[in-house]
């Protein structure tokens, strides 16, 4: 069934027409149109749905009929109208009838307006009715197009709204050089919808080919061919070849440069940032070519990095041939590159072999994690990599003390919920830490080499949770069933917390710092007597980390002015120290923390940040705050702080 419609366009050329496409007869095979069937959340339907479990591949998120149709590729053409915080223009899609019948193409919306479309085959399209179903909050909102039988191709002419949830328009202020506008996209996870209207579900793959427009002075990039050689003339052509899900489709544009960095990696940046990001991400080309030698050819040509300005709301997003990165990970030591390392392992993880469903997130973010790891001991070496396990190790016993036993299980059930206010560490550190418990087990070698093959086996495909338990079946637990259990992997996949005997990462750097954290909270020592000489940010969280919930006015004078914490440069270790400021309302910081939350968007940092101020009474300050720096905000961040704040998404 198609969802309700309510026929609020409806063009039959360029006649505006009344009335309502008829929906199509109900399909039998449940899982072919469970998108379009979606219920409302708290509807009764949805009450019924949730008694069942979730079903394995389908994709709760999307309104597409992906059963009939399938995007295989999309031509854009946009312009980028920064006066009206606009991207308008065309999207084709070139689609691929998986059925002999000929239901309308429903696709995912979120904010378009939609002009016209016109659909049929090779170069003759007619104009065809179209009408949008009701928004879902969650979800946007579905529309539906009548296609002529056997039509192909469809040609959508839409524009954006300002407030696009997947898009972010800067001030010239809010960018390092504060001269020229900025904008960037963040699709992941249904925000692509946002700025395109199509199949917005991870189990689509399609090429695609664009054309941006955008004032002279500046220059767009995408997640395709970057040409850095390029003339700057406001004009933009990309393509990109290999097939990628949507939520990987991703366009920036602002005062960008580019630097090399090696033969297939290089950097853009402001002008202002160019050199130090090159410095600080040098390592990236060794980092490539040794998760090569591990996991098998790096698929997608050249790698490169976007630097962003400081509001992206994430780390880092892992587009293709261009990873998205946030800058408050420059810190000047190379402290914080894991996160290179991180966007660079989903070339592999993720964006060659590609989570079915947001259910299956952890197939993208545990193997990437795991991955991760690995990378940062090759090139930093073991004890680099034992302290970035055990920070991680912590932050999953810190998740898994906080959250409901639902959101412990890796193939989480989103049902009706909305994948942003999902997010936590699960999937990344249980789902590494379960790969880690493999390899383990079966050891390194015959671990890589599994991998290896899982990659090469999926390649450029769109999996479930269960096609990997599957796989597994079928290769390890074939070759070692006297090293590994099915029930105990499906009590790691399934269940909520860690199985018993697991894994417990630790680092003898952070060990002997227990001791000293210990005797300075006992008084036997002072903050002088802990020889932090040589301290990598990694033990400074740990320290920091590790201390109680309270402390005292004069011990946390003592820690701030023998390390000068609140001026400290790395983000990291400044984020640990503000959460204690914060907890034991230690003014002489409260300066910085109004600094932090108003430059930096990174939601890592904020929402903890915020939270931790409502819940120690702070909330007035909270508010103050965030009005204040909200201007600033990318929409992410602002719906995932109001409801923090307020408790509600901010509209
Ligand atoms: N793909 C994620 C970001 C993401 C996940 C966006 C889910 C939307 C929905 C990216 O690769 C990521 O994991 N970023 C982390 C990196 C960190 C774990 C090193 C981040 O931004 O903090
Ligand atoms: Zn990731």
């Amino acid at each position: 069934m198609l969802p309700r419609l309510l026929c609020t366009s409806f063009l039959f050329g360029a006649l505006a027409l009344g009335g309502c496409a008829k929906s199509e007869p109900e399909k039998k095979d449940e899982r072919a149109a469970p998108q379009a069937e979606a219920p409302k959340a708290g509807s009764d339907d949805k009450v019924a749905a949730d008694k069942k479990d979730p079903q394995s591949g389908v994709d709760y998120h999307s309104f597409a009929n992906t059963d009939d149709y399938r995007i295989e590729h999309l031509d854009l053409d946009l312009t980028v109208d920064f006066s009206r915080k606009v991207l308008e223009g065309e999207a084709r899609l070139e689609i691929k009838r998986l059925s002999k019948k000929n239901p309308p193409l429903v696709l995912d919306t979120r904010d378009l307006t939609i002009e016209s479309v016109e659909a049929g085959h090779g170069e003759r399209l007619e104009p065809v009715k179209f009408s949008l179903g009701e928004k879902d909050d969650h979800l946007g909102t579905p529309l539906s197009i009548k296609l002529p039988k056997n039509a192909t191709a469809v040609a959508i002419r839409y524009r954006t709204s300002p407030e696009a949830s997947g898009v972010q328009w800067l001030e010239p202020q809010q960018t390092a050089g504060k001269k020229h506008p900025f904008l960037f996209t963040q699709a992941q996870a249904i925000h692509a919808r946002s700025f395109v209207p199509l199949q917005d579900s991870p189990k689509v793959r399609m090429t695609y080919g664009a054309t941006i427009r955008t004032p002279k002075e500046l220059r767009a990039v995408m997640s395709a061919d970057n040409d850095p050689e390029t003339e700057k003339d406001g004009v933009y052509e990309f393509e990109m070849p290999q097939p990628i899900p949507s939520y990987l489709l991703a366009l920036a544009v602002g005062d960008l440069e580019f630097k090399p960095m090696g033969e297939r990696t290089g950097v853009y940046a402001e002008p202002a940032l160019l050199d130090a990001s090159a410095e600080e991400f040098e390592d990236t080309e060794s980092m490539l070519e040794a998760t090569e030698r591990v996991y098998g050819a790096y698929r997608w040509d050249r790698y490169d990095l976007l630097i962003l300005p400081p509001s992206f709301p994430f780390g880092g997003m892992e587009n293709p041939r261009l990873s998205f990165i946030t800058p408050t990970v420059i810190a000047g030591d190379k402290s914080l590159v894991a996160l290179i390392a991180h966007e660079l392992a989903h070339s592999w993880s993720g964006n060659l072999v590609t989570n079915a469903s947001w259910r299956d997130l952890w197939l993208n973010e545990g193997f990437t994690t795991y991955l991760t790891n690995r990378i940062m001991q090759n090139i930093y070496g073991d004890q680099r990599y034992k302290m970035e396990m055990a920070l991680g190790y912590d932050d999953l016993q810190a998740d898994l003390a906080d959250r409901e036993d639902r959101d412990e299980i890796m193939a989480i059930d989103l049902r009706g919920r909305d994948p942003d206010e999902v997010f936590s560490n699960i999937p990344y550190e249980k789902g590494s830490l379960f790969l880690y418990e493999l390899e383990q087990k079966i050891g390194r070698e015959a671990f890589d080499q599994f991998l290896l093959e899982y990659f090469n086996h999926f390649a450029f495909q769109s999996i479930a949770t269960e096609d990997f338990v599957d796989y597994l079946n079928q290769t390890l637990l074939k070759q070692y069933p006297e090293k590994l259990d099915a029930e105990r992997i499906h009590q790691w996949i399934y269940e909520p917390g860690i199985p018993q005997g697991a894994p417990h990462p630790q680092s003898d750097a952070f060990s002997k710092i227990d001791p000293l954290r210990q005797q300075w909270l006992g008084g036997e020592i002072s903050t002088k007597d802990i020889d932090t000489s040589g301290w990598t940010f990694h033990q400074w969280k740990y320290f920091l980390d590790g201390m109680p919930e309270k402390l005292s006015e004069a011990q946390l004078k003592e820690l701030d002015s023998t390390f000068d914490l609140t001026e400290s440069k790395n983000n990291e270790v400044a984020f640990s120290w503000l959460m204690i400021a914060v907890r034991n309302q230690y003014k002489p910081a409260y300066g910085r923390l109004e600094n932090f939350l108003s430059t930096i968007g990174r939601n890592k940092f904020l929402r903890p940040l915020y939270r931790e101020l409502e819940e120690t009474g702070q909330g007035e300050l909270a508010r103050r705050i965030f009005e204040n720096a909200k201007a600033g905000y990318h929409p992410l961040t602002v719906k995932v702080n109001s409801k923090v704040i307020y408790g509600d998404d901010g509209e």
